[in-house]
């Protein structure tokens, strides 16, 4: 390297690294993408979490305490030389790295069954790193339970963003949690529609693993649904270039909120396990595998899977808090008919039972089971554009200005892998994914009925995930097979 370039790099580094802790933030175009690939050395496989157990929390539960040390562990993990494999950018890379985002040879760990452990997984390196930092092995990341829902009496609308990442500084110093890249203001509020009742109806409704985890070829319920939403609302693409951490993977974790939204994320497959009971995992997810760096100095890297994931508790050692809040409407099925409660007075009741009623059950071209599954496939879009679509089934007649109907089952919230233009030297790919969605079973009997002839109406929408809708659709570049349905088990 000649004098002039060190020079002129060093002055760059200056530029970049140093406003970007301060109040200033520096154009987005200045922080390199770097090396997507953060692959060198051989791994060893990871031998099983010797620590404590951690609990994990509600960001809304920490205490004064609790917050300054998370404060401290990111504001430790940003001060890590960019040569630490460990460091803030680098951790951004991995996640960059996974998600496919310098077209590199990688499979992209969002669109399968890989999303839940590879996330589970990420979340786990890096909580052991930030604990390292802070010298506390009890360190655990606090969860962002947005799906609770609003108006906690003492914690406020868990659908704005939580109060601890919001001020720039705190006390005058930068606030580590804070990150410039964001469309959204302690003020914004997300649409509960999706992050509460899309969360709940997931929740209910997709009770098999493949409805929930996905599958070599599908995507987990969660996934474009709930967790893409909040992706776009925190940050946003189309609100301009300035805004986009949490909206583009292969920027979004550079956000410290991005590990407070996975870590609920992450809850939910324990939320549904406790509901289901453990599924039976098939072998080939089981032994799905990745690299990561480890807490170490220096750092090395670890080969962990998604059997380690799915023991979470005793290869991991940690586990969830319950919500500080608990939702004022508790989550209950929608499969099983309430039972019906009946009085007691001074006089002695008999009461005349009966069988409770089998879940239904539809026949759709042959085939029987608990749900009818909309089948949307090789659902495309540009990995420079995000997306946004509204599912109707029955409503040929919908458009964007349609908010309220029964018959929209679904809406898709597609966040792009990388930044418009090329991403090291080449142009953007396609970024397709299959997505199976249970239908509530009042529209699934009326596709049992209509023998699956019933039109689907996918209605692409703008504005931002706060639901500002305009009624007029964007040129959506999304294309997908003909969509069909099937009765599953
Ligand atoms: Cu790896 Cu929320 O994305």
């Amino acid at each position: 390297m000649s004098g002039r370039k060190l020079v002129l790099g060093i002055l760059t580094f200056l530029l970049v690294a140093v406003p970007l802790f301060g109040q200033g933030c520096p154009p987005p175009s200045n922080i390199p993408i770097g090396n997507c690939a953060p692959k060198s050395g051989t791994p060893t496989n990871f031998s099983g979490d010797t620590g404590p157990m951690r609990t994990r929390k509600s960001i809304y539960a920490l205490n004064a305490t609790e917050i300054a040390e998370l404060r401290l562990a990111f504001q430790k993990l940003r001060a890590l030389p960019a040569t630490d494999p460990r460091a803030w950018l680098a951790q951004g890379n991995v996640h960059c790295w996974y998600c496919a985002g310098d077209m590199s040879t990688a499979a992209d760990v969002h669109t399968t069954w890989a999303f839940m452990p590879w996330h589970r997984d990420y979340l786990y390196m890096l909580e052991k790193i930030l604990g390292q930092l802070v010298n506390n092995p009890s360190f655990a990341l606090p969860y962002w339970d947005w799906n609770t829902p609003g108006a906690c009496p003492t914690t406020g609308n868990h659908q704005q963003m939580p109060p601890p990442y919001t001020p720039k500084t705190v006390s005058s110093a930068a606030n580590s949690l804070f990150d410039c890249y964001r469309q959204a203001v302690s003020t914004s509020t997300m649409s509960s529609s999706v992050v509460v009742n899309q969360t709940t109806t997931i929740m209910n409704n997709y009770n098999t693993f493949p409805l929930f985890f996905g599958s070599l070829t599908s995507s987990a319920a969660l996934w474009p649904g709930p967790h893409g939403y909040v992706h776009l609302f925190v940050g946003n693409l189309a609100v301009g270039p300035a805004k986009t951490d949490m909206g583009v993977l292969e920027t979004a974790s550079r956000d410290p909120l991005f590990w407070a939204h996975h870590a609920n994320i992450d809850r939910l497959w324990d939320v549904w396990v406790a509901r289901y009971g453990t599924p039976a995992y098939p072998s080939n997810f089981l032994s799905q595998n990745w690299t990561f760096w480890n807490q170490g100095s220096p750092s090395h890297l670890i080969r962990i899977t998604a059997a380690d994931a799915a023991n979470r508790s005793a290869r991991m050692h940690y586990q969830y808090a319950t919500p500080s809040c608990t939702p004022s409407s508790p989550i209950t099925p929608m499969l099983l008919e309430e039972p019906e409660t009946l009085e007691v007075g001074a006089n002695p009741q008999t009461f005349t039972t009966e069988a409770r009623p089998a879940a239904r059950k539809f026949t759709l071209g042959g085939s029987t089971g608990h749900h009818v599954v909309l089948h949307l496939e090789e659902v495309t879009v540009p990995s420079d554009e995000s997306a946004i679509l509204r599912i109707f089934v029955g409503r040929p007649n919908a458009t964007a200005a349609v908010m309220e109907d029964d018959h929209l089952v679904h809406e898709l919230y597609i966040v792009p892998s990388h930044e418009p233009g090329t991403v090291h030297g080449k142009a953007a790919h396609q970024h397709s994914f299959n997505i199976n969605i249970a239908l509530p079973d009042a529209i699934a009997a009326e596709v049992e009925d209509a023998k699956g002839q019933v039109p689907v109406t996918i209605v692409p929408v703008t504005g931002n995930a706060e639901h500002v809708l305009n009624a007029t659709p964007p040129a959506a570049h999304v294309k997908l097979r003909k969509p069909y349905f099937t009765a599953e088990d």
